[in-house]
C-alpha cells in the first residue's frame, strides 16, 4: 500500500499560538501537498506570517502538531536548525549582506553552515542565479541591483539549498510597484517546476493564477479555503467577502 503521507510536505493540526493574551491562531489546519502553491490571504494582523514562522519553527506553537516530511516538528526534541535547512524562507525584508556580492549572499551558507567545499559552493551559487536571470550580477553588490533584483537573489539564496519547501512571507511588499511584477513571474516560474510553496501577498491577482489552494485566514483559523476560483472568485464566507472588497477598493 503506497503512503498516504508521501505527497504531503507540511500539515498543520490544530495549531494554537498567542503572544501574552493576544491569541493569534487559535487551531489552525492546513495541509500542502508536494508541488502545491498554498496561498495565505487575510487582513494584516490575522496571523499570515506568525503562521509561516510557525512552520519553521521560528516560532514555538502553543498546541496542535506539525508535520514536516512525515516528521513532528512540534516535538520539543527537534533540532530547528535541521528543520530549517530543508525550508526556504525569504521575507518581505531581503536583508542581503552589503559587504558580500551577490554569489557570496547566495553561497554564504552553504560554505558556512552546510560545510559544501567552495567550488561546489560557486557552480550551484551560479546556478540558481542564472535560473533567477542574473547570472551577470553575480559579482556585483547587492546595492548595485534594484530592488526586485535584490529580492530575486534573496529568493536565489533560499531555493540554493534545494529545500523541500519554500515559504515566502510578502515578498513583493517591499517594493516598488513595477518591480513587482519580475518578482512575482519568478514565482510562477518556481511553481511551474514544481517547488511547493506556501506564501502570503496582497496580490489577488496574482493569488489567482498562482494558487492551487487559497486559505483565508481570520479569527486565528483558516476560515475558508478552495480553490482561487471558489475563494477569490465565489467566496462563500460573509467575511472573505468583506475582506475581498476591502482589499480590491
Ligand atoms: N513576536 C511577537 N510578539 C508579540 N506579538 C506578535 C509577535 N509577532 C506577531 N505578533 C502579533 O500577532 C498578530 C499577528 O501578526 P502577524 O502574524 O504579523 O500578522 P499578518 O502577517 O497577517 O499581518 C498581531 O497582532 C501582531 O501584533
Ligand atoms: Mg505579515
Amino acid at each position: 500500500m503506497s503512503d498516504p503521507t508521501a505527497n504531503t510536505v507540511l500539515e498543520m493540526s490544530g495549531v494554537r499560538k498567542a503572544f501574552g493574551s493576544n491569541v493569534v491562531l487559535s487551531g489552525v489546519d492546513l495541509t500542502v501537498g508536494r508541488g502545491e502553491c498554498v496561498v495565505l490571504i487575510g487582513a494584516s494582523g490575522s496571523g499570515k506570517s506568525t503562521l509561516l514562522r510557525c512552520a519553521n519553527l521560528l516560532e514555538t506553537v502553543d498546541d496542535g502538531v506539525i508535520t514536516f516530511e512525515g516528521e513532528d516538528i512540534t516535538d520539543p526534541r527537534v533540532d530547528g536548525d535541521r528543520v530549517r535547512s530543508r525550508m526556504g524562507l525569504v521575507f518581505q525584508a531581503y536583508n542581503l549582506f552589503p559587504h558580500l556580492s551577490v554569489l557570496g549572499n547566495v553561497t554564504l551558507a552553504l560554505r558556512k553552515v552546510q560545510g559544501v567545499a567552495p567550488a561546489e559552493a560557486e557552480s550551484r551559487g551560479l546556478a540558481m542565479l542564472d535560473r533567477v536571470g542574473l547570472a551577470e550580477k553575480a559579482r556585483a553588490r547587492p546595492d548595485d541591483l534594484s530592488g526586485g533584483q535584490q529580492q530575486r537573489v534573496a529568493i536565489a539564496r533560499a531555493l540554493v539549498a534545494n529545500p523541500q519547501l519554500m515559504l515566502l512571507d510578502e515578498v513583493t511588499s517591499a517594493l516598488d510597484p513595477e518591480l513587482v511584477g519580475e518578482v512575482l513571474d519568478l514565482l510562477s516560474d518556481l511553481k511551474g517546476e514544481g517547488v511547493t510553496m506556501v506564501l502570503n501577498t496582497h496580490e489577488m491577482g496574482f493569488a489567482r493564477d498562482v494558487a492551487d489552494t487559497v486559505c483565508f485566514l481570520h479569527d486565528g483559523v483558516v476560515h475558508e479555503t478552495g480553490t482561487p476560483a471558489q475563494v477569490i472568485d465565489a467566496p462563500q464566507q460573509e467575511r472573505t467577502r468583506a475582506f475581498l472588497s476591502r482589499i480590491r477598493a
